[in-house]
This record gives C-alpha cells, sequence and structure tokens, in this order.
C-alpha cells in the first residue's frame, strides 16, 4: 500500500474576526490562567520529582506559566531503561503501523491540537502567532507526512537479483536508544528530532531545552494520542552534562539527533569519540549547529526587495532563527534606497507580549540571551567606527526585550559581522559596488559556518558568479529571496563547515541515518 501523497500544510492567516484568530485567542487565555504541572515521560509513566523549576513567558518574566519537575541522572538512566525494554517489540512492528500513527499525529495537529501547540510556543517561548503558526503548526505537520512519505521509499528501495538468486535490504533500526538534543527556537524541530528516528523503528530518549518545556509537554501529549507506544519515545527534563554523564557512556547509545550551538556539539563529538571504545556499534552523530547567515546584494538588484529580505530574514521572532540573516553587505550604488527603506521597516515594527497580533517583535528568549546582546549593542555604541542605524534600546523590566537594531560597521570583520548573535541585532557593510567578486571572497571567509545565505542580482552572470563563489558558504543557498522560511519536501534545510552534518532536516538523507541496512543473498 501507498502512503498518502505528502502535502505541504496550508498557513492560517489569523486576520482579525477569523475562526481560527478567536479560536487561538481563547487558548491563550485558557494557558495563562492555569499553572501546569509538568512531569518527564518515562516508559509512558509520568514522573515528578518534586525539584520545581518556574516557566514564565519571556515577554513577561513575573508571569508564571507553570513549573516542571526537574529530574537526575537516575531519570535519565530510567529513560534509558525504558527505551530498551520497548525497542523490540517497536523494531518489530510492519513500518506501515509505525508510517499510521505518524499519519494520525499530522491529523491531530492540523485539527485539535493546532491551537494549543502554536499557543504554548507563543507563551513559552515568546514568538507571534504567525511565526508559531508555520513552525509548530504547518513545519511539524509537514515533517510527519513527508518523513512518512521518504521511510516508504526506504523500505520500497530493493537491489537487483541476478538470475537463480533473491536480493534484498533489510533497514533495521540502528541497535541501541538514540538520544535527541533539542533546542528552543523551533517546535517543529524539537518535534521532528525525537520522531524522525522512532518513524524507522528506533526507541528514544529525548532531552528538550529547560526554555522550550512548556510546549514540548504539549507534543509529549501529541505523541501519546496519536500511537507512540510507552518506552518509544522518554521525555527528560536534566541539565545537560547530567544527561551527557549517562548516556554518552552507554554501551547501547547508537546515535544523537541535534540541534543547538556549534560549542556544544564540538563537546558531544568530543566525549563520543572519547568514548567510541564502550559502543555495542559507531553512533551515528547528527546535528545542526550554528550560523552566520549573510545576504548579499550586487550593484544590479532591486533595493526594495533587497531591503524586505533583510527585514524579514532578520528580525521575524527575534532573529532567533539558525536561518537568520546577520551580516549584511550593500553595494555603494543601492546604499541610500536600501538606507531609507530599511530606517522605514524597522520604525513599523512594533515590539511588545504575544497576545498583541500586531507586534512584530516579543521577547528574546532568556535573561543570558538578552544579556549577551545587550553587551554587543553597547559596545558597538562606544565603538566609532560602528553606525547604530536603527534601534540600540534595550529593557529587561517586564520581559526580555531588545529593540531591532542595525549596526553599519565599516571594518567588514569587525566582531558582530564574524560572531553569531542570535537575537535581533543585524550588521551591515557598505562596499564598493566595482568590487562584486572580492565581496563574494569575503562572504565566504568571514565566518567558520555555511547554514544559510542570500544573493540578490538581476545581472544574471552576478548571480552565477555568486552561486559559484560561495559553493561551500551555505547549505541553504537563496537568489532573490530571504534566507529563511525553508519549506519541507521543498528546500530541504542543513548546512555544513561549522553549521552541522547537513544531513537536511525533513528529507531521505535524514531518516537514512537512522537505520543500519543488512544486505540479504539467498540462492536457489
Ligand atoms: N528551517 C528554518 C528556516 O529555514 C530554520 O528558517
Amino acid at each position: 500500500f501507498n502512503v498518502p501523497a505528502p502535502k505541504n500544510e496550508p498557513v492560517k492567516g489569523y486576520a482579525p474576526g477569523s475562526p481560527e484568530r478567536r479560536e487561538l485567542q481563547a487558548m491563550l487565555k485558557q494557558l495563562k490562567q492555569e499553572e501546569k504541572d509538568i512531569p518527564m515521560y518515562i516508559g509512558g509513566e509520568q514522573v515528578r520529582t518534586g525539584n520545581l523549576q518556574r516557566i514564565s513567558p519571556p515577554h513577561d518574566h513575573q508571569h508564571t506559566l507553570g513549573h516542571f519537575h526537574l529530574g537526575s541522572a537516575e531519570h535519565v538512566q530510567q529513560a534509558i531503561d525504558a527505551a530498551l525494554a520497548a525497542r523490540t517489540r517497536w523494531a518489530e512492528l510492519p513500518w506501515q503501523e509505525r508510517a499510521a500513527i505518524f499519519l494520525k499525529a499530522a491529523e491531530l495537529l492540523a485539527g485539535p491540537y493546532r491551537a494549543r501547540l502554536n499557543a504554548a510556543t507563543m507563551l513559552g517561548q515568546s514568538k507571534n502567532a504567525f511565526q508559531a503558526e508555520i513552525d509548530s503548526a504547518c513545519e511539524l505537520i509537514d515533517f510527519f507526512r513527508f518523513n512518512v512519505h521518504f521511510m516508504q521509499q526506504i523500505y520500497q528501495q530493493q537491489p537487483e537479483s541476478a538470475p537463480g538468486m533473491w536480493n534484498r535490504l533489510e533497514h533495521r533500526p540502528l541497535e541501541g536508544f538514540l538520544f535527541a538534543l533539542t533546542p528552543f527556537n523551533f517546535t517543529s524541530i524539537a518535534g521532528n528530532l525525537p520522531t524522525a528516528p522512532a518513524m524507522m523503528g528506533n526507541v528514544v530518549v529525548w532531552k528538550p531545552a529547560n526554555t522550550q518545556v512548556y510546549s514540548a509537554q504539549v507534543l509529549m501529549e501529541l505523541f501519546q494520542e496519536a500511537g507512540v507506544p510507552d518506552g518509544v519515545i522518554n521525555l527528560v527534563y536534566v541539565d545537560g552534562p547530567t544527561a551527557g554523564e549517562v548516556i554518552f557512556k552507554h554501551r547501547d547509545f547508537a546515535g544523537i539527533h541535534f540541534t543547538g550551538s556549534t560549542g556544544v556539539f564540538n563537546n558531544v563529538w568530543k566525549t563520543i569519540g572519547e568514548n567510541v571504545a564502550t559502543y555495542r556499534t559507531y553512533p551515528r552523530v547528527v546535528g545542526e549547529t550554528g550560523g552566520k547567515d549573510f545576504i548579499i546584494a550586487h550593484s544590479s538588484a532591486n533595493a526594495k526587495e533587497v531591503s524586505t529580505a533583510i527585514s524579514r530574514g532578520a528580525f521575524e521572532f527575534q532573529g532567533q532563527k539558525c536561518s537568520a540573516a546577520s551580516r549584511v553587505y550593500i553595494p555603494s550604488n543601492l546604499w541610500d534606497d536600501v538606507r531609507g527603506y530599511l530606517i522605514e521597516d524597522l520604525k513599523s515594527m512594533k515590539m511588545g507580549d504575544v497576545e498583541d497580533f500586531s507586534n512584530f517583535i516579543n521577547a528574546v528568549i532568556d535573561e543570558k540571551s538578552f544579556d549577551k546582546l545587550a553587551r554587543y549593542i553597547d559596545a558597538a555604541k562606544n565603538d566609532d567606527s560602528v553606525e547604530i542605524l536603527v534601534g540600540g534600546g534595550h529593557d529587561k523590566s517586564k520581559g526580555y526585550f531588545i529593540e531591532p537594531t542595525i549596526l553599519v560597521a565599516q571594518d567588514p570583520q569587525y566582531v558582530t559581522m564574524c560572531e553569531e548573535l542570535f537575537g535581533p541585532v543585524l550588521t551591515l557593510h557598505v562596499y564598493d559596488s566595482q568590487q562584486f567578486e572580492k565581496t563574494l571572497e569575503l562572504v565566504d571567509g568571514t565566518s567558520p559556518y555555511a547554514l544559510t545565505g542570500a544573493v540578490f542580482a538581476k545581472d544574471r552572470y552576478a548571480v552565477d558568479l555568486a552561486t559559484k563563489k560561495l559553493t561551500n558558504a551555505a547549505g541553504n543557498f537563496y537568489i532573490n529571496d530571504k534566507p529563511t522560511g525553508a519549506v519541507v519536501g521543498q528546500q530541504p534545510f542543513g548546512g555544513a563547515r561549522a553549521s552541522g552534518t547537513n544531513d537536511k532536516a525533513g528529507s531521505i538523507l535524514n531518516l537514512l541515518r537512522w537505520v543500519s541496512p543488512r544486505t540479504i543473498k539467498e540462492t536457489f
């Protein structure tokens, strides 16, 4: 039987007065009145430790949304035991049965879970309704539907057989358990990282970022309601080193599916390397890490299009997308126009909480991130070689608010042109319009990352030159478009260099990492 042909979930508009807006507003109100008690989930059981950690919206840190129960090394061990106990039965379940569970998850999320997961993402991660919709609803639904489709392709892929024999490929799950270590910035990624390996018959220990626990619990309820059996995905809340200490020393550790910082991923590789002789099998290490994503405009580009791409590509979700533009190169002939448009765009961006749907900018995720961003902004204010074109304000009295900020740096190697900030702070450099090729070399050499990037040009020779010169500078390269908003099944997403292993989330490449094929030859 063929699984249903995958289709991208249509994005709802949340226009004033629309039924979806009313439903979402009612859900926001309801969640704000509750104080949730959030357990871990191990072997299908809810686990409460009493070590309570408060959850508050980043845009209103005095408000309490609930508490989660922080676990310890012992709970990580229990989660591994529960996963391994569930493994054989899950691995032996026909793949069509597993597919049906995740197709059901897609439908539950398209319907009854949509408002709840969107509202949890909005409140817990300070993401506005439109950004929540493309993330926790559409992208995650797409991950489920497309992954099921790719899963079928993998199982159906079989070798040739010469007369007198029958060759088969058996796509076995990995021997052991998988670790999913997930970030705060996309609820869809938090949902995809444990489920992609699970779909392929693996069992998983899942540790979300502490700043995403509020929506992670809704995801766990969704998985349970869709029919993911007890023990297949186990959700624990522990600090990173505690999880690492137990997981990376375990004989049955079979791989990690990671999205987070380059620094943490480097430590993961190192620890896995140190323990490599411990494991039953070489672990799969799949990760998407940092970025210093660029936009470069050529002198032939349309100034308005470039400016709109910058405003949206750099500032949606407060620039906290791994794909967000954070360094921009503008040719001198376009600068006057681009400058005018950018000032106009940024001045019109309203900042505030998520309940007012007209706020484009909300808060950054936590105090640590706020303090880091404020430090970079204040240093720029004191540097004569940098102009603050717009923004520069920050205030954490009620929530962690950083004004959308554009720094214009004379030095193309200025610190914020090179380092990842992960916030609504963009650095722009104006180059001599005659020096496009040289500037492309600068783009390629300035940062160790290679996640996303965009070129804007009308001149086709310029497009061709940029595409060639920047071959390795981005895993997702955009021509005349902003570098964010990859759609599952259309623009497979991921980067190389210091940005990750480029196993393209939501693609067949990714799912292939979660199987260990056995070749069977039978002779007649
Ligand atoms: N996949 C996300 C984007 O492209 C990160 O913006």
